[in-house]
């Protein structure tokens, strides 16, 4: 049975069906499913009711394993972290603020795969905006401030031990195994303006967030620009929002989207199970 593709009508993704992902993939399967996701940039795989094994076996078919700082992974399962939240909890939401995973390591991840386990009834959509199309449709005056200009990234606003996710976080109670650390102060440099190393195709990579400056820029302008930038690139009709389902894959191209998780599922509980997938080439 040949895969059946769905684009979404919204700025990005496209659902794949015609494919039972606990069967080993064929070098034409992986090679098509590669090919739609670097065409829609997330794909999901509705029904498919995967065990920890598949959800590995499945990433390794678009790379090696990328390497997840800060969130223990789950028992037994040194490449799966587990995206979670009770039904009584009251810290913030995960990831509720635009990113791109990790994007402050020196090879960021190419993708990451998300697998639904307890998904509540409304609510806790993931949402993704396609950092392509915001860059064809930026104005030139703000095109022009950003050619050849390098972003610092760095984890410390969530994840240093005063950040967000930090050791008060901990103690209120989050369900996550977040490990905040002095790690989370390193910095990385990435052109703000970036080639996809697969398409070529130019987008905008990374946000103010993981994003904490512009080399060479004087802070007070370099938050000003990215500021701008982020009114810019996370506008609605660069937006695609995906609706969960138990037992739901999806993939998603982080060198072309941001993404951010939201909430509006108070007092039930969520589960996903997520993996990376390395650097192309690495
Ligand atoms: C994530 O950023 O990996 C989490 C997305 C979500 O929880 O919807």
């Amino acid at each position: 049975m040949s895969l059946k593709v769905e684009k979404l009508g919204q700025s990005c993704g496209a659902r794949i069906s015609g494919i039972d992902l606990k069967k080993d993939l064929s070098e034409s399967q992986i090679k098509e499913i590669r090919e739609h996701w670097l065409k829609h940039h997330v794909l999901s795989f509705p029904d498919q009711a995967l065990s920890d094994d598949d959800l590995e076996r499945f990433t390794l078919c678009f790379g090696s394993f990328g390497d997840d700082p800060f969130i223990a992974s789950i028992p037994g399962r040194k490449n799966i972290i587990a995206v979670k939240r009770t039904a009584d909890e009251k810290v913030p939401i995960f990831a509720d603020n635009w990113h791109t995973d990790w994007s402050f390591q020196e090879n960021p991840p190419a993708g990451t795969c998300l697998y639904g386990k307890i998904i509540p009834s409304q609510g806790g959509d993931t949402l993704f905006a396609n950092q392509h199309l915001a860059l064809e449709k930026m104005p030139s005056s703000l095109r022009e401030k950003l050619e050849g200009k390098q972003a610092i990234h760095s984890a410390l606003i969530p994840y240093s031990p005063g950040g967000g996710y930090g050791h008060k976080d901990r103690e209120m109670g989050r369900s996550m195994d977040i490990r905040a650390s002095n790690e989370a102060f390193l910095k990385q440099l990435h052109p703000i303006i970036k080639e996809h190393p697969e398409t070529k195709r130019k987008g905008i990579y990374g946000t103010i967030g993981y994003i904490i400056g512009i080399d060479g820029m004087d802070n007070q302008d370099a938050l000003k620009l990215l500021m701008e930038l982020s009114a810019w690139q996370c506008q609605e009709e660069f937006i695609y929002k995906h609706k969960w389902k138990k037992d739901m894959l999806i993939m998603w191209d982080n060198r072309s989207v941001l993404h951010r998780a939201t909430g509006g599922y108070e007092g039930q509980e969520r589960l996903l199970h997520r993996t990376t997938v390395a650097a192309y080439g690495k």
